[in-house]
């Protein structure tokens, strides 16, 4: 089979993380790292001597040698280098979110279909062995009917610079809640706070969602970087169960507990089984890489020519929620429907 040729655009804080990913893959060779930083650009030649580095992007996605792009690039660059990357015949791998707006986004998926590339966004999270497991869970009913989901995903920084805490955290929670529940959002509200009188930042720092879904589900973000404890707590509140999701458990990322409130004979609602050991269990969670499995799946795709799960329409429609959200939050936290 064909060794696919691959760059990495961006070796900052995550791009160092793609391509030690990229970089154990058979089938494919990274050939380039661009960064414009000169810093970056030392470490990258430290780090990996064998790949070429060089700080102009354009040379690489004009080079024909290259097959696929990897752009870890801030969020406000995502769609100039993807759609010259896309309409030089390369497939594109773009870090989250896909694009800054909804427009751009859907730009970027038409030059891939008429170009016939594959597009896909690294939303990580639905790459981890645990979001896999809460999907299966659900799927099998064994929480019952899910009726909420309760998401706080907050720690001290990084502050970006181009994107409020929105742009950069929500797409984490919003890409778990599209591949696991399965369902269309019909309407988003939010508030924000700016951390300006605290760092000098100019762009919302903590942010709360509230977001309804088709099938009734009702789901609630807590996002922050001002936050000096790190949480990645995800609460799915079913009819018979409950889970919980923490990311960094380190032992037990997942887990289920048989408490549920249910009607009496006569009609009546009560707490069906009382809080006691042996009400919780923690299913074992395959614990590889979700990066790891992510890169593989973005080389899988181009070699099967196989639309990836997270692919450019699964970042357009996480664009399109965030972009509802931050309406709402310039409008007092107004509900904007879908
Ligand atoms: N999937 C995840 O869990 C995850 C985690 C962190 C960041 N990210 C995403 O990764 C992307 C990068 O974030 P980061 O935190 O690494 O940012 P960063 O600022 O640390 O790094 C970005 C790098 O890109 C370089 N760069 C900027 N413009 C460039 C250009 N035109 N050509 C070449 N290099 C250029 C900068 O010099 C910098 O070194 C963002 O989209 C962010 O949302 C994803």
């Amino acid at each position: 089979m064909k060794t696919i040729k691959t760059a990495v655009l961006g070796y900052g804080y995550w791009g160092p993380n793609i391509v030690r990913n990229l970089n154990k893959l058979s089938g494919t060779e990274i050939k380039y790292i661009v960064d414009l930083d000169q810093q970056k650009r030392n470490q990258a030649s430290e780090d990996y001597p064998s790949i070429e580095v060089t700080s102009n992007a354009d040379d690489i996605i004009n080079n024909p040698d290259i097959d696929a792009l990897v752009i870890a690039t801030p969020p406000s660059t995502h769609f100039g280098l993807a759609s010259k990357s896309l309409a030089n015949g390369k497939h594109v791998l773009i870090e989250k979110p896909i694009a800054q707006t909804s427009k751009d986004s859907q730009k970027l998926i038409e030059l891939a279909k008429d170009n016939d590339l594959i597009l896909m966004v690294d939303h990580t999270f639905i790459y981890s062995g645990a979001v896999k497991q809460i999907k299966s869970i659900l799927k099998n009913r064994e929480l019952g009917d899910l009726w909420y989901v309760d998401s706080v995903r907050i720690n001290l920084g990084i502050i970006q610079k181009d994107v409020n805490v929105v742009w950069d955290l929500a797409p984490h929670d919003l890409s778990i809640l599209e591949y696991i529940i399965e369902a269309n959002p019909v309407s988003v509200s939010a508030t924000g706070l700016s951390p300006e009188n605290y760092v000098g930042a100019p762009l919302e720092g903590i942010a709360y969602l509230t977001i309804k879904y088709d099938n009734g589900v009702l789901a609630h973000l807590h996002l922050s970087w001002l936050a000096p404890v790190k949480m990645r707590r995800m609460m799915f509140g079913g009819s018979k169960k409950f889970l919980v999701y923490d990311h960094l458990d380190p032992e037990h990322q997942v887990k289920i507990y048989d408490k549920a409130i249910g009607k009496t004979p006569e009609g009546n609602y009560q707490i069906l089984s009382e809080r006691k050991e042996g009400d919780m269990y923690a299913p074992k969670i395959d614990q590889k890489e979700p990066l790891e499995e992510m890169v593989e799946h973005f080389i899988e795709s181009i070699s099967t020519n196989q639309s990836p799960i997270s692919d450019g329409i699964s970042g357009r429609n996480i664009v399109i929620i965030i972009e509802a959200a931050i309406n709402s939050m310039e409008n007092d936290g107004v509900e904007i429907k879908l």
